[in-house]
């Protein structure tokens, strides 16, 4: 299917995490300055949002037990995680925000 418009640059905040939802997915996207990041939303050690985590030096600190994960590449990076994070390809062209839901890196949290 390839890349689709999941959201507009400008409605996500320099620095954060947003939630949306693709096709029933739930994908988190992160926005540093022009460029956005985008991962599977579901922490993989148990069922929490990371769309209500924190942002921090290129991780994702999941709200629920603190596991973090390296936004770019979704490599888990602590305890209590075991398992990476899916990953997929994100660009921004004319202020849309496009994401490539088959290019997954690994697989979802929601096996
Ligand atoms: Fe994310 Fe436990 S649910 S670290």
């Amino acid at each position: 299917m390839g890349f689709r418009k999941v959201a507009e640059l400008d409605a996500l905040r320099d620095g954060g995490v947003t939630g949306v939802e693709v096709d029933g997915v739930p994908i988190a996207l992160f926005r540093m300055g022009n460029e956005v990041h985008a991962t599977h939303g579901i922490c993989t050690h148990a069922l929490a949002f990371l769309k209500d985590g924190y942002v921090e030096d290129g991780t994702i600190e999941c709200p629920l037990h603190q596991g973090v994960f390296d936004i770019r590449t979704g490599r888990a990076l602590c305890a209590p995680l075991t398992r990476d994070l899916a990953t997929y390809a994100a660009k921004v062209e004319g202020g849309a925000v496009l994401v490539d839901l088959d290019s997954a890196s690994d697989s979802p949290a929601s096996e």
